[in-house]
């Protein structure tokens, strides 16, 4: 520290000033009952000073208007050279004075306190000066007219001595301001004049504020903040700034032609502390929001000297499905899509795979439709009945392969007419009463077959399927047909799905699609299969 060297520029500061005027210029004076005191005029310009020009001194109080001063009236008030003074001044010296050098007139108000008897110095004299914490503190006792007088020099801190030297001056305090430093710093100087010794006393209020926390301000939250309302729902926008304790922090809300009746600020601002930073919120409420209300920017702003930091709020219309957050929202719409992919296969599943699902339902709920209708036949078969060499792979298929399948393999009761029907006796009876015993109607269908042997036949067989609804009909289209048009219109209103196609090459194993169609055709039955060969075999390899 360059202590002594600052200590002697102050020095030579004083020493300087001393040298200058020690004129007051202040108009108000305070000063303390038993103190020496002085007035000495200011001149108004260097251009109009006049040396050897004496000023006049006038008065006034209470009872005297601007009278002349009668220095003879009171030896404590003397004139030393053109300065007034007091030696000291008492409580009757209280009023305006007035002093005239040429044209220069100066013109000071004296207020004389009592002396507070019980404490080193009088409060209506203290000087205020504040000072920051660890900032630089300096106190210093000096004083510039009384100098030369002064021969002892005390420093009291709250009217306890902490210094006192024999000097015109105190040994400065020069230090970083702490908290334990605040208090009434008093000087005391004393003087001797005319054998009789005077004091007097400067006091200085020194307090320590708190270290500025210079922030530099922020609203804190994102630039813009979007807020989803229901109309005619009351909202509150909540901001949060973190700021110095004299910012200003306020809401934006006013339109061109003013602010919506029903925002409101909220006067209160919320501050809080955190990690020695302060935080401050306010409310913005808006009450029924209303379609003036969306769209527009609310902003929050803080202010410091140099700093502004705003962050804006709007409200928008909370959209019909933005009630569920936007997360379930898509996981939901997940979900819905897969399940209704997984409904789609399976449908699809179900329609390719019908017959087997159907197939597998029977086999495993061991279902069977024969057992209560009282019908001896599952299936009448109507087929080409006489025989031509060209059709006799129908007639082998019809004759042969058909019931071997059917009756030893999966256990049906076919009735074909060659096997059952007795040669001789009313045929057309006969047709008509076997085809009300048989469920199924299996016409194995040729170019050739609309015979009129088989006319009979499939007209009854089409009266009971269409009118009387008691048997279905099956039909077998075993080699292709271009032309249907040689068949009964009635016989064309059939599903397709009832129209089997025998395909010579693919249809020969138990496991085809043509012998699974014709199964999920035929009633339902409980199988007790007369097994003639293995599985998977050749239907017309053991038929031939
Ligand atoms: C200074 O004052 C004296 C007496 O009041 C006067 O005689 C003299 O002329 C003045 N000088 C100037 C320069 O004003
Ligand atoms: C000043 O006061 C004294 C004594 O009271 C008196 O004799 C003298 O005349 C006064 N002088 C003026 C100028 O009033
Ligand atoms: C007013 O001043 C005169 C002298 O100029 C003094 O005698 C008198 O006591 C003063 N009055 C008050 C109330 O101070
Ligand atoms: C004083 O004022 C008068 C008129 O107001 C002026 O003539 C004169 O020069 C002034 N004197 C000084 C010393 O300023
Ligand atoms: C000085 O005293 C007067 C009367 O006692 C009072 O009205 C005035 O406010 C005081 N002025 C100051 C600066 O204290
Ligand atoms: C001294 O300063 C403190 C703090 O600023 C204040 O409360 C007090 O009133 C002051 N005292 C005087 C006598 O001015
Ligand atoms: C010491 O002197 C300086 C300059 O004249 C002045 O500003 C300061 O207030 C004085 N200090 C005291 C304690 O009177
Ligand atoms: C002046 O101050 C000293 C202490 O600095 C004290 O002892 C003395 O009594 C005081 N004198 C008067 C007249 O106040
Ligand atoms: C506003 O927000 C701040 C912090 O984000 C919180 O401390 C405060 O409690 C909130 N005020 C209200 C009224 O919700
Ligand atoms: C809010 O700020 C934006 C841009 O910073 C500005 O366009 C808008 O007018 C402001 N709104 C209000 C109410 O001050």
């Amino acid at each position: 520290m360059h202590c002594g060297e600052l200590f002697l520029t102050l020095w030579v500061l004083i020493a300087e000033s001393t040298s200058g005027e020690d004129c007051i210029s202040r108009s108000h004076l305070n000063v303390v009952e038993g103190e020496p005191f002085y007035l000495k005029c200011c001149p108004s310009s260097s251009a109009q000073r006049n040396e050897t020009a004496t000023p006049q001194w006038y008065r006034s109080n209470e009872s005297y208007k601007d009278a002349k001063l009668n220095l003879s009236t009171s030896p404590r008030i003397i004139l030393h050279k053109d300065i007034l003074e007091f030696w000291p001044v008492e409580l009757e010296d209280q009023g305006s004075y007035t002093c005239n050098l040429g044209n220069n007139t100066q013109r000071w108000m004296i207020n004389v306190t009592r002396r507070n008897k019980h404490s080193c110095f009088t409060e209506k004299q203290v000087k205020s000066k504040t000072v920051e914490v660890t900032k630089s503190l300096q106190i210093t006792c000096n004083n510039s007219y009384y100098k030369a007088l002064i021969h002892r020099t005390a420093l009291y801190k709250n009217c306890k001595k902490i210094s006192e030297n024999s000097l015109s001056y105190s040994k400065p305090i020069w230090k970083n301001a702490e908290f334990k430093d605040q208090g009434y710093y008093s000087c005391v100087f004393s003087l001797l004049h005319n054998g009789k010794l005077y004091n007097i006393t400067d006091t200085l209020n020194i307090t320590i504020l708190g270290e500025r926390n210079d922030v530099i301000p922020v609203v804190l939250g994102p630039q813009l903040t979007r807020v989803e309302v229901e109309l005619g729902k009351d909202v509150e926008l909540n901001c949060s700034a973190l700021l110095n304790e004299n910012d200003y922090f306020y809401w934006s809300f006013w339109k061109e032609k003013g602010p919506d009746p029903n925002v409101h600020q909220d006067n209160k601002i919320r501050p809080w502390t955190s990690e020695g930073k302060t935080y401050a919120s306010q409310i913005l409420r808006i009450e029924k929001v209303t379609e003036n209300n969306l769209n527009f920017l609310y902003n929050c702003t803080v202010v410091n000297e140099g700093t502004t930091d705003t962050k804006s709020f709007i409200l928008l219309r909370k959209a019909g499905t933005a009630d569920i957050p936007s997360h379930a929202f898509t996981g939901g719409m997940i979900a819905a899509i897969v399940v209704s992919m997984a409904v789609l296969c399976l449908a699809f599943v179900c329609v390719v795979y019908r017959v087997d699902l159907v197939l597998c339902y029977r086999h495993w709920m061991r279902r069977d439709e024969t057992l209560t209708d009282g019908k001896t036949f599952d299936a009448f078969v109507s087929y080409l009945r006489e025989y031509r060499p060209e059709h006799g792979e129908e007639y082998t298929f019809a004759v042969e392969t058909l019931p071997t399948v059917l009756e030893k393999h999966f256990g049906y009761k076919l009735c074909i007419f060659e096997r059952d029907v007795l040669p001789g006796g009313a045929v057309v009876d006969e047709i008509h009463s076997l085809i009300k015993k048989s469920r199924r109607l299996i016409i194995v269908l040729s170019k050739s077959y609309m015979s009129n042997e088989v006319r009979y036949e499939l007209e009854s067989g089409l009266h009971e399927a269409l009118v009387e609804r008691k048997i279905k009909i099956i039909l077998i289209q075993f080699a292709p047909v271009g032309d249907f048009t040689f068949l009964p219109q009635s016989l064309k209103l059939l599903k397709l799905h009832r129209v089997l196609k025998w395909k010579a090459g693919e249809s020969l194993s138990y496991n085809s699609r043509f012998w699974k169609n014709l199964l999920y055709l035929m009633p339902a039955k409980v199988i007790k299969p007369d097994r003639g060969g293995a599985e998977g075999l050749p239907v017309l390899a053991e038929v031939s």
